[in-house]
């Protein structure tokens, strides 16, 4: 293999960078040329192709976002949009391709790979519901995010004896919510993955009253319920004054964690090192510290869920 080709998209994630420069340089330490797609699939229709060098990823370690920029394209999932893609492809030289972002992005490489490209998967997205992995990039800075807000947010409920509904991205998954509610004390966290009742939440806040606690953070997952909703319900239920923040993409910017960076860093190299030995159809993923890699499409078929011992955790710390 001469000369790879990487791309971001769907839903941009912090510490793509991260993974952006360890593809390019691990690339470069191997003698491969390496080709920057931009604005993800969309870009790879059009043969929208930016050659990268060491310089090209300098600097960027520590920014948010994608440098490569990223896009969700409906026309590359038709037949006549992977084919251009693949000719494109073929005629710039691209032998491989790591592609960097969620389980849209990861179901554009299975199909690249039916058009012949050998195409590597790395797990970027804050939602962190990709399965065969314990954390995706930019997971963990999204949950720091959230938990900087609840503090502020904490502050204000406090001083105003308030109760705050707080929406958290995630899409159908509540592993922000979970994660994020348990470091940051919520009183009750809403998550897909579990029935809730309200009526519990409202019981929680009025015990939490009684012995003079003066405010009670709900965090909701978006895809449990929309905060505005909660909301509503708690004060037609309670009739005690309720506010509402939805937290939204601040979520998905910001400079990226430690954490993320090393993720970020360790799957990026391991995505050229698998193409490099030949290997295609993979997913990278994190078990026990150990980078794994997968199938892809067994990876897809596969479910991730959410850990049920740190809900009940949340629930015991919240008592
Ligand atoms: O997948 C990442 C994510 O931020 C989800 O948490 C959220 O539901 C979605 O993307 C929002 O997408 P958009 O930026 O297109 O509104």
């Amino acid at each position: 293999m001469k000369k790879i080709g990487l791309l971001t998209s769907g839903g941009d994630a912090p510490g793509m960078n991260a993974a952006i420069r360890a593809v390019v340089r691990t690339a470069i330490y191997h003698k491969l040329k390496i080709v920057g797609v931009r604005r993800g699939y969309a870009g790879l229709i059009k043969g929208d192709f930016l050659p990268l060098n060491l310089g090209s990823v300098a600097d960027i370690i520590h920014r948010g976002g994608t440098v490569l920029r990223t896009a969700r394209s409906e026309e590359f999932f038709l037949p006549e949009g992977r084919q251009q893609a693949a000719s494109l492809m073929m005629q710039e030289g691209i032998e491989g391709l790591v592609v960097i972002g969620g389980d849209g992005t990861f179901r554009g490489a299975i199909e690249l790979e039916k058009v012949g490209i050998p195409t590597i998967g790395v797990p970027g997205t804050i939602d962190n519901d990709i399965p065969c992995t314990q954390f995706t990039i930019g997971f963990d800075t999204a949950i720091n995010t959230v938990v900087d807000a609840i503090n502020k947010i904490r502050d204000t409920a406090t001083s105003h004896e308030r109760i705050f509904v707080i929406e958290v991205m995630g899409r159908h998954a509540g592993f922000i919510a979970l994660s994020a509610g348990l470091a940051g004390g919520a009183e009750s966290v809403l998550i897909p993955e579990r029935p809730f009742s309200l009526d519990d939440v409202v019981a929680k806040i009025k015990r939490g009253q009684q012995r003079g606690k003066l405010h009670s953070i709900i965090l909701t997952a978006e895809g449990a319920s929309s905060a505005i909703d909660v909301a509503k319900e708690i004060q037609k239920i309670s009739g005690l004054d309720t506010r509402v923040s939805i937290l939204g993409h601040i979520q998905r910017g910001g400079t990226p964690t430690a954490l993320d960076r090393i993720l970020a860093s360790r799957m990026g190299a391991e995505a050229v090192t698998l193409l490099i030995n030949g290997k295609r159809k993979l997913m990278v993923g994190i078990q026990d510290n150990k980078i794994k890699s997968f199938d892809l499409e067994w990876a897809l078929s596969q479910s991730n869920e959410i850990d049920f011992s740190e809900y009940e955790l949340a629930q015991v710390l919240a008592i």
